[in-house]
């Protein structure tokens, strides 16, 4: 028997815990709890993953909610430490870059608890990304690392990391996406939305790098202003950017496909057809959104796993980022690097109107059987099996 808690706390947490806890549950003798550190708490954040993606309800819910990173990372230190020391797990499993993943890795390794990350060894070497701060210090914390892809392991042994604890298993986001895509297909939510086909864009913002400073938020917001009078663009507006476009008083760059404000979503019955514009509406779900997604012309973003989502379902992405912790993306998939300049990406954009958008060659184990390896390993190292 081996005793295990996977940790989650924040959105792009979830969809990784899926295809984990499911090959988990396979094996009887691996004992696992849940443990979410509440990092995300609305509803749309969070509780809707858990239900579209069947992930059981967590055994303990730490509760620790938003702060300041210092704040957020010492309270879910406090109570993940009051965690570890009852339930004495053997190990302390951690996905992604957020600073639960971070907080957690910490407690654990000071109890002397093995810890595994799932998706270790990225690196956007910007060490003004919190993320990246969280990527280092886990990964340094670590005894077995899960890696996404070659240049992630390349990066762990650059940084002395020692090769037997580095497994390139594929990436857990991707076999959800996989898990799921017929459900994702069977969707129409563009269409209720009143978009057509191939006939808008998606976008999501929400780096602080990129809508925390009003001169980068307003230019931005200009880039955009100017590829949505070609193209509409729909915008599932994350909490803290509907704040920032409040706060800097940028809300008449854009409409809300609810009306004034995004209110509870009441989608349009299909019949009429937005125009140009820059539609906002709430945070959507993991399957509404990647249909959103798929039946896009293309997608601009500053979030991490899309840029794996895109790359998968072949839809050009353009990443409003100066740099990327997931260079394969770039290299084998779908994705274009443009940072925040509006000259740029309005050129990126009419290339891909003109039909230059790039296409995926799918990266190497991204097969929708990472966390089957994975899970294998961790039964192989507490030697047991199904
Ligand atoms: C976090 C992650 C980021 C990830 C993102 C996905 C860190 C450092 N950052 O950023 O890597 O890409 O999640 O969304 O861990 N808020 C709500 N409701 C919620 C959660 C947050 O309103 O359920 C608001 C709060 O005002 C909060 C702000 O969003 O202060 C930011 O939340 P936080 O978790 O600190 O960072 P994210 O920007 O979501």
């Amino acid at each position: 028997m081996a005793k295990i808690i996977n940790v989650v706390g924040a959105r792009p947490n979830f969809m990784k815990i899926a295809a984990i806890i499911r090959e988990m549950e396979k094996i009887p003798r691996m004992d696992w709890l849940l443990v979410h550190t509440g990092q995300h708490y609305d509803v749309e954040m969070s509780d809707a993953f858990f239900r579209e993606l069947t992930i059981p309800k967590p055994d303990i819910n730490l509760e620790v909610g938003s702060g300041t990173h210092a704040r957020q990372t010492g309270q879910i230190m406090a109570a993940f430490e009051e965690v570890c020391l009852k339930e004495k797990p053997d190990l302390v499993l951690v996905v992604g870059d957020v600073n639960s993943t971070l907080a957690c890795a910490l407690v654990a390794s000071k109890l002397h608890i093995p810890v595994a990350h799932v998706e270790a060894g990225l690196r956007s070497f910007d060490r003004k990304m919190p993320e990246e701060i969280n990527r280092v210090v886990t990964d340094i914390l670590s005894n077995f690392l899960f890696t996404t892809c070659r240049e992630a392991d390349e990066n762990l042994l650059r940084e002395g990391v020692d090769p037997k604890k580095i497994f390139l298993v594929g990436d857990v986001m991707i076999d959800t996406l996989y898990a799921n895509l017929s459900r994702i297909r069977a969707m129409h939510i563009w269409r209720r939305m009143g978009f057509k086909k191939r006939e808008y864009a998606v976008l999501t913002l929400h780096r602080p790098s990129n809508v925390e400073e009003k001169p980068v938020l307003g230019e931005i917001v200009t880039a955009l202003e100017e590829v949505s009078r070609h193209l509409p663009i729909v915008f599932p507006i994350h909490p803290r950017t509907s704040a920032a476009v409040r706060r800097f008083g940028f809300q008449g760059s854009f409409k809300f496909i609810d009306g004034d404000d995004p209110g509870p979503l009441r989608y349009s019955d299909g019949g009429s057809s937005r125009g140009p514009g820059i539609w906002c509406c709430h945070p959507l779900g993991y399957l509404e959104f990647l249909n959103l997604v798929l039946h896009s012309r293309f997608v601009m973003t500053d979030s991490g796993g899309i840029q794996e989502e895109t790359t998968v379902l072949d839809i050009p992405c353009l990443t409003l980022r100066e740099t990327t912790e997931r260079p394969v993306t770039i290299s084998q998939g779908t994705n274009t690097l443009l940072g925040h300049d509006t000259r740029r990406i309005v050129a990126e954009v009419k290339k891909i109107m003109g039909g230059e958008g790039k296409h995926c060659k799918r990266p190497p184990l991204w097969d929708g059987k990472a966390a089957e390896r994975i899970v294998a390993i961790l039964a192989k190292e507490f030697n047991i099996s199904h």
